[in-house]
Formats: C-alpha cells, structure tokens, sequence
C-alpha cells in the first residue's frame, strides 16, 4: 500500500487509515475475534494506521483496540479522539484543560500504550476559549503522551485560526483534520481542502461510503439488504435522495469499466483527491477490509475520472461562483500558477 505524508510532517501513513469505531460494536460491529482479524489483514496489505476515540462505544473501541495491538504497537500509529464523550461529573466534557488532561490518560489506560501517535479534538467546543484547548493539547505533546496533534468537524474558519493562534503562541499545531468527505458529500471542497493545501493539513476523510450506500447494496426503488447500517438507521437512509442514487448508477458503470467493486471505485476516487493523506475504512468484516484493500491497486482512468467528477459536482454558489469568474479578470494571459 502507498505510504504518504501526514500534511506537512514528516510522519508516513498508509493510504488507507483504518477505522475502528465498529469494533466491538454488537449493533453495526463485530467482536473482538473479528476486529482482530480486520487488522491482521490490514497490517498484511500494509496499512499501519489505526482510528479510535473515546466516544465510541464509551470506551469500549479503544479497549478493543488495546487488546488486539498489543505485541504489534511499534509497527501501528495509534490516534484517539477527545471531546464528544460525555463521563460523569460537571467537566468530563468538552475541550476544556480539566477535561483533556484527564481524557488522554484514560485513553492511554484503554489503548494499554504510553503514548498516541495522533491526538485529535472530536469536533468544536464553543464554550471554552480556543488558546486554553491549544495549550492543554500543547502539554501533552511536551509530556511525552502525544507526538502530533489534529481535529475533526472543524468549521475552516476555526481551523485557520487554531493555525494562527499555534503559531503566535510558539504551540504544536494541528496537522489533520477529519471531515465527512465521499462522492456523495464533497461540501469541504469549498473551503476546508483549499486551506489544507495551502497549509499543509493531511485530509482523512470518513464517511468515504457513506454508511455503505457506496458498496452499491442501495438501489432505486428498493429497500437496503436487512441488517446493514442503511437499514438499521434511518437518520443514514432518509439521506439518501435521487442525486445519490443517480451517483451510484455512475458508480456502478465506473466499477465495471474498471473490473472492480463499487467500495473499490469510491475509496480509489476519495484516496487521489487533493489534499488526502489517508482515507479512513470502516468495516465490520473481514470479506469487507479485503474488498476495501484492493481500492489501493485500481486506478481510475481519465474519463471515468471525469464522469464520476461530474455525476457528483455540486453546484457553486456565492461567491464560490463568482470567484471563479473573476479569476480570468486577475491572471495575466501566460502566468503558470499551481493550481
Ligand atoms: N471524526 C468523526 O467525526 C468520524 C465520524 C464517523 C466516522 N469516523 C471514522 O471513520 C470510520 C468509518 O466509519 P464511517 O461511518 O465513516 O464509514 P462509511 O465509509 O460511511 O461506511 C462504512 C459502512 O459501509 C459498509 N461497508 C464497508 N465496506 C463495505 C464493502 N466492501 N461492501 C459492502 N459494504 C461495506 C459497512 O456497513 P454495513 O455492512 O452495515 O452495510 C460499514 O459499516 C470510523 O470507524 C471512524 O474511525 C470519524
């Protein structure tokens, strides 16, 4: 599998993270035999990159996941998320210092590991002033309990300013950030992958199936196969609307014309978009990581590249549109720009 940079750092991750918030998981899930069994053949096709957070399963995720790493921990990047879960009592939540500082100690308990390769704030906290989260996460990069720090469900507006604010105040910065990003939902294009390339943030995308609609299991006119995640959650099925369906006919053709699966297509898609590091799996079989690992070897081709491309562009609006017509007012007529 394709190793690459986290964003800016130095840090080699393989192309495909993979995702353990279905481990141990009795609705959507598998046990810990099978979690264990999805990583065997993840490490084997060479992935080395493994999702946690304490929100999910309240813990049990991570304690899944520090049981089935153990003897292999040295050849694994471990990430864990905070600020979702809430633990009793009035400050076990949220992203204030109290909290961090006690969250990533439970979390290192949990993941049975000294130290988390990534560290990542689960989503915004409003309420606490942005310097005191960046100064707690600051700590424990210095203490030893982190090597490198990113979020997840930023707005790119606080994420430019958590950036600025690092810099001025000499603190580590965040060098991912973990957003909702699939053919179906390519919102984050407008502004979030812009401000990754030009600040060198890694994208880990989730959702890249969502909730497995991409597999191609979903289709018009007929109900989801019983007992996957589309049809035990309606808040995933009623999302799907005719645009959706109508990507997934593209999608179909894609995988075709490819000789591959649908998931293959659309991981392979997600994995060459820009500003991609690492493109998270979720699964909850080992049929299904062994399908998902073979998107590392398809390559899309131009024109299904274009169709694809087209099936699920959304529209531009103000002033996303209007910059784009501008643009050609600003260039001179022989300037080579990078984009
Ligand atoms: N930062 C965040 O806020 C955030 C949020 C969500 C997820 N995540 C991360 O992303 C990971 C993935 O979760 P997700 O919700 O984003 O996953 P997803 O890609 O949207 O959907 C995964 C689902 O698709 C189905 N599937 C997967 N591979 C398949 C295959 N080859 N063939 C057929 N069906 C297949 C499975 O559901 P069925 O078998 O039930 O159909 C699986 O549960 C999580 O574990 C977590 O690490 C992060």
């Amino acid at each position: 599998m394709e190793l690459r940079k986290l964003g800016a750092t130095g840090l080699n991750v393989s192309s495909l993270c993979l995702g353990a918030g279905m481990f141990g998981n009795r609705e959507i899930g598998c046990d810990e035999q099978t979690s264990s069994a999805i990583l065997d053949a993840y490490m084997d096709a060479g992935g080395n990159f493994v999702d946690s957070a304490d929100f999910y399963g309240d813990g049990t995720v991570e304690t899944v996941v520090g049981a089935i790493t153990q003897g292999r921990r040295d050849r694994l990047l471990l990430t864990s998320k905070v600020g979702l879960w809430h633990g009793p009592g009035a400050n076990a939540r949220g992203l204030s210092r109290k909290h961090i500082l006690d969250a990533i100690d439970e979390s290192l308990r949990r993941l049975r590991t000294d130290y988390l390769d990534l560290y990542q704030v689960h989503s915004v906290d409003p309420w606490t002033p942005l310097d005191e989260t960046l100064r707690a996460l600051d700590d424990c990069v210095r203490s030893g309990r982190v090597r490198y720090l990113g979020c997840s469900n930023f707005e790119a507006w606080r994420l430019m300013k958590s950036l600025g604010m690092a810099g001025q105040g000499g603190l580590s910065r965040f060098v991912s950030i973990q957003l909702q990003y699939s053919l179906v939902s390519r919102t984050i294009e407008r502004e979030h992958v812009p401000l990754c390339l030009e600040e060198g943030v890694g994208l880990l995308p989730y959702g890249v199936l969502a909730a497995g609609l991409l597999s191609g299991k979903m289709r018009r006119g007929h109900a989801p196969p019983a007992g996957t995640r589309l049809d035990k959650d309606a808040s995933y099925r009623d999302r799907v609307d005719e645009r959706a369906l109508g990507i997934v006919d593209v999608l179909l053709e894609a995988a075709r014309a490819l000789g591959c699966t649908a998931s293959q297509a659309a991981l392979a898609w997600i994995a060459k978009r820009p500003a991609v590091a690492s493109v998270i799996l979720g699964v909850r079989s080992v049929e299904q990581i062994e399908d998902n690992l073979g998107a590392a070897r398809v390559v899309i081709d131009p024109e299904n590249d274009r169709r694809l491309d087209e099936a699920s562009a959304q529209a531009a609006d103000h002033p996303y549109d209007m910059i784009k017509r501008l643009e050609a007012f600003v260039a001179p007529q022989n300037l080579v720009t990078r984009r």
